[in-house]
């Protein structure tokens, strides 16, 4: 039975993980938040105190994470049982997960753990290399993207609803660093895949990219 699978590739704040998520809900289909799997993997680290130039001790965390997705109106992850939820969305976790996300080692040990989730009726799955190496063969690939100015502003605006107080300068400066490293990184760098459609949201609501993207998935 053929399982369908929509990419949405891009860098971080270019709205992925809203777009997937609602995608995925209107199509009744599974969705996966690769981003979330190499953030779960960094709060394992930090938490057990792991040099990040220890190779052997990160592949061990890795190979031993065991991650549980509850999907409700929100994400839920449970790292080794315990609710890691509050702590993935935070820019320390997604500085360290773009650091390990470079170590090629790292990337095979968790590559099973993305395929697993290509089960019927269909997969919605978000990241930098969906459709360029975990699911080369999907149905419909889309490369997502804004400004950095852009992204940062909307990565701002998040923060400060959570409380969370940061400058635009410093959000801004981390995004293009972030860029930077999963741009340049030898092993699955974030890449436009060629049969990918671009879709450049800066001026664009999350309403209209949904639109757009439901729009690629023929009638069903
Ligand atoms: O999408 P995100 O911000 O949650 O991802 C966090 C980091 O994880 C990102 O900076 C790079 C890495 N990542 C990756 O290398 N490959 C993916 N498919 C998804 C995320």
């Amino acid at each position: 039975m053929h399982i369908p699978v929509l990419t949405i590739d891009g860098p971080s704040g270019a709205g992925k993980g809203t777009v997937s998520r609602i995608v995925a809900k209107k199509l009744g289909w599974n969705y996966l938040d690769s981003g979330s799997i190499y953030r779960s993997l960094a709060i394992a680290l930090l938490q057990n105190e792991i040099d990040l130039s220890n190779i052997n001790e990160i592949l061990s965390i890795a190979q031993a994470m065991e991650l549980a997705y509850e999907c409700d109106d929100e994400l839920v992850v449970k790292l080794d049982g315990q609710d890691i939820t509050a702590e993935l969305g935070t820019e320390t976790t997604g500085n360290i997960a773009s650091i390990v996300a470079a170590v090629p080692e790292v990337r095979r040990v968790l590559l099973q753990k993305q395929k697993d989730f290509k089960r019927p009726p269909g997969l919605v799955a978000d990241g930098r290399d969906m459709g360029t190496v975990i699911f080369p063969d999907a149905d419909i690939k889309v490369f997502l993207t804004a400004s950095a100015a852009k992204r940062a502003e909307r990565r701002y605006k998040q923060l400060m609803e959570k409380g969370i107080d940061v400058s635009i300068e410093q959000i801004t400066s981390e995004i293009e660093a972030r860029d930077c490293r999963d741009k340049e990184r030898t092993i699955a760098p974030l890449a436009q895949a060629e049969d990918a459609l671009f879709i450049d949201s800066s001026a664009m609501t999350i309403d209209e990219v949904i639109a757009r993207v439901l729009s690629l998935v023929p009638q069903r």
